[in-house]
């Protein structure tokens, strides 16, 4: 096993200037090439890479600690038990909802189970007729589809905030949808995964439970980005997916209030997730325990610990000035190509590292074939959130999007290859 991920964080981090961490060498998969030419990864958006820190605690898991948790009474299997508590704890610091504060966090598949989560076990228990649940246009169908879902089978009405042409939320109109009195649930990203806006997560969930209505944060295109700090933003529940922090695919994050929790019926049933059952019953286990039925994603729990851990070391402040650096660079280029118009806020201190585009005379599916001959990687489509597509008037953008491990020069390599592209369309 290499060094720990504070260790090779550490190793190879920055030097001085804030806004310029150098950790490409942590990311093994960074030194590969596409045909010949280097490879320019532009889509983290979707996914990001993995550091060998994460590569290495996944194989170490695999190769020396492997065993079911929560059943196994020999050395082994406590080893995989501590090993996935360990990562929970870490998990749970790292959003600043450890300890004895008021949330619990819970494992699932990816983000998109833990807000289904949320709209089965809560949703179902309080969400009725008359009611209503308010997101945004600006939501990806994870958080769009569950609760559309559950408002149909409730005969619930389902609302959204409107997005204005700055691709930022009215406090307002927020304000006059809470002050209809039927609100029981308003779920919102944090950051839009196509505008790349950063909503005001910690006024929006005052005023949502100041109305007394619950706040679902979703925080895909967040947590791995930026400083987040689940008790200070207050949200009844925030969730998460690993494989955009850095971790492996198969696990999301859940934190959520544990009073909410206790009341809550369980989501999926089955092993793990109870205290005794009988012919004739169950009775449920304890939190987060209740909430993770059947095997958990061990492994996966163990490679997200590592994650955090390697992010915590190279201090989310830092990648933050770095990536929104990276963003007003990649602002500043796109500018130079003529037709070409970004979507969501003008300035990259109002963004995420994500800047969706289209290009007069270009389809965004031609725009992203074109540049990956050239070894970029961007990505190009409706990004999952097609009521934001039709709110803009486009059916689809080019997605690029940076993480920690990018460069000025990969940004200049994209602007390189959407000017040869424009020629290949005789633009
Ligand atoms: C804002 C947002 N929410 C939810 C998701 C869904 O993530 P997952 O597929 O990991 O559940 C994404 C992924 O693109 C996203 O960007």
């Amino acid at each position: 096993m290499t060094g720990t991920a504070t260790e090779t964080a550490t190793a190879t981090a920055i030097h001085g200037d804030a806004a310029a961490l150098d950790v490409r060498g942590d990311f093994p998969i960074l030194a590969r090439e596409l045909d010949g030419r280097p490879l320019v990864y532009l889509d983290s958006a979707s996914t990001a890479q993995k550091p060998a820190a994460v590569i290495d605690a996944v194989a170490e898991h695999l190769r020396a600690h492997n065993a079911n948790v929560h059943r196994g009474v020999y050395a082994l299997a406590q080893e995989a038990d501590a090993a996935y508590s360990k990562a929970r704890a870490a998990v749970a610091a790292f959003a600043g909802a450890g300890g004895a504060g008021p949330f619990t966090t819970i494992f699932t598949k990816n983000v998109t189970e833990a807000i289904n989560l949320v709209a089965y076990a809560w949703g179902r228990a309080n969400v009725g007729a008359g009611d209503a649940v308010l997101i945004t246009q600006m939501e990806h169908h994870a958080n769009i589809v569950p609760w559309q879902q559950l408002c149909k089978e409730r005969g619930a009405r389902l609302r959204y905030l409107r997005v204005d042409e700055h691709g930022q939320l009215s406090m307002e109109q927020l304000d006059e949808e809470l002050a209809r009195g039927d609100v029981r649930l308003v779920a919102f990203t944090h950051v839009s995964n196509v505008l790349g806006t950063i909503n005001p997560v910690a006024e929006m969930t005052a005023r949502i439970r100041a109305a007394g209505a619950v706040a679902l944060v979703d925080g895909a295109q967040a947590m791995p980005h930026m400083a987040v700090n689940v008790r200070a933003i207050g949200a009844d529940f925030y969730a998460w997916t690993g494989h955009k922090a850095l971790g492996p695919t198969g696990i999301g994050v859940l934190h959520g209030r544990r009073e909410l929790l206790e009341e809550m019926p369980p989501f999926l049933t089955g092993g793990d997730m109870i205290a005794s059952v009988d012919f004739d019953g169950a009775t449920w286990n304890e939190l987060p325990y209740k909430f993770e039925a059947g095997t958990p994603p061990i492994a996966e729990a163990v490679g997200l610990g590592a994650a955090v851990e390697y992010l915590g070391a190279l201090g989310m402040e830092r990648v933050r000035a770095h990536e929104e650096a990276l963003t007003a660079h990649l602002l500043t280029r796109l500018a130079e190509v003529p037709g070409l118009r970004v979507v969501g806020p003008a300035h990259a201190v109002d963004r995420g590292g994500i800047a969706s585009f289209t290009i007069d005379g270009m389809h965004p599916h031609d725009i992203a074939e074109l540049v990956s001959r050239a070894g970029v990687c961007i990505r190009a489509g409706h990004h999952c959130a097609q009521p934001l597509m039709r709110a803009l008037g486009t059916p689809a953008t080019a997605r690029a999007s940076v993480g920690v491990y990018n460069t000025p020069a990969e940004v200049d390599a994209l602007l390189d290859a959407l000017l040869a592209a424009r020629e290949v369309f005789g633009l």
